[in-house]
């Protein structure tokens, strides 16, 4: 069956044997697009996060045809090296990364909580990234990185 998305601003179409198969699955295997990541894969890690009409949303635990003709935006929809997003910029200018296995969700997580709170409180950005996991601990340098990104938007 034939599933249409469009990703990063563009129309695609998915041609899946189960419709029900994740999001991620669709993106990375038959897209590929590799920025979201599988991780846990029960949607508790965060490793795997897009935006789905705007909001963020992990595609780990999504159908694909829960999508159907939604906007499906991924971190190659986010910046390029050559013009990285800010929170990119920020994430290098802050040395946040170690593995860089989190770090697809820590920005689309980020990303998402920018587009509704331009200047957050740390608070609010240490609340938005609750739930997104870093084995490596890294988590004050991210969280120090989307501040300045905010400060740069
Ligand atoms: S891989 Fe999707 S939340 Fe962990
Ligand atoms: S940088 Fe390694 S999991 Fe976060």
């Amino acid at each position: 069956m034939k599933i249409s998305l469009i990703v990063n601003g563009k129309p695609a179409v998915v041609d899946a044997d189960d419709a029900q198969m994740p999001l991620l699955y669709a993106l990375r295997d038959n897209l590929g697009l590799h920025g979201p990541r599988f991780g846990c894969g029960l949607g508790q890690c965060g490793a795997c996060t897009v935006h789905v009409d705007g909001k963020a949303a992990r595609s780990c635990v999504l159908p694909l045809a829960s999508v159907a003709g939604k906007k499906i935006v991924t971190l190659e929809g986010l910046g390029t090296p050559a013009k990285p997003h800010p929170l990119q910029k920020a994430l290098i200018d802050e040395q946040a990364v170690q593995c860089g296995y989190c770090i697809n969700g820590m920005i689309m997580q980020a990303a998402a909580l920018l587009q509704t709170n331009k200047k957050p409180s740390e608070q609010e950005i240490k609340a938005a990234l609750a739930e997104n996991l870093c084995r490596c601990g890294t988590h004050v340098r991210i969280v120090r990185a989307v501040k300045r990104a905010s400060l740069a938007v």
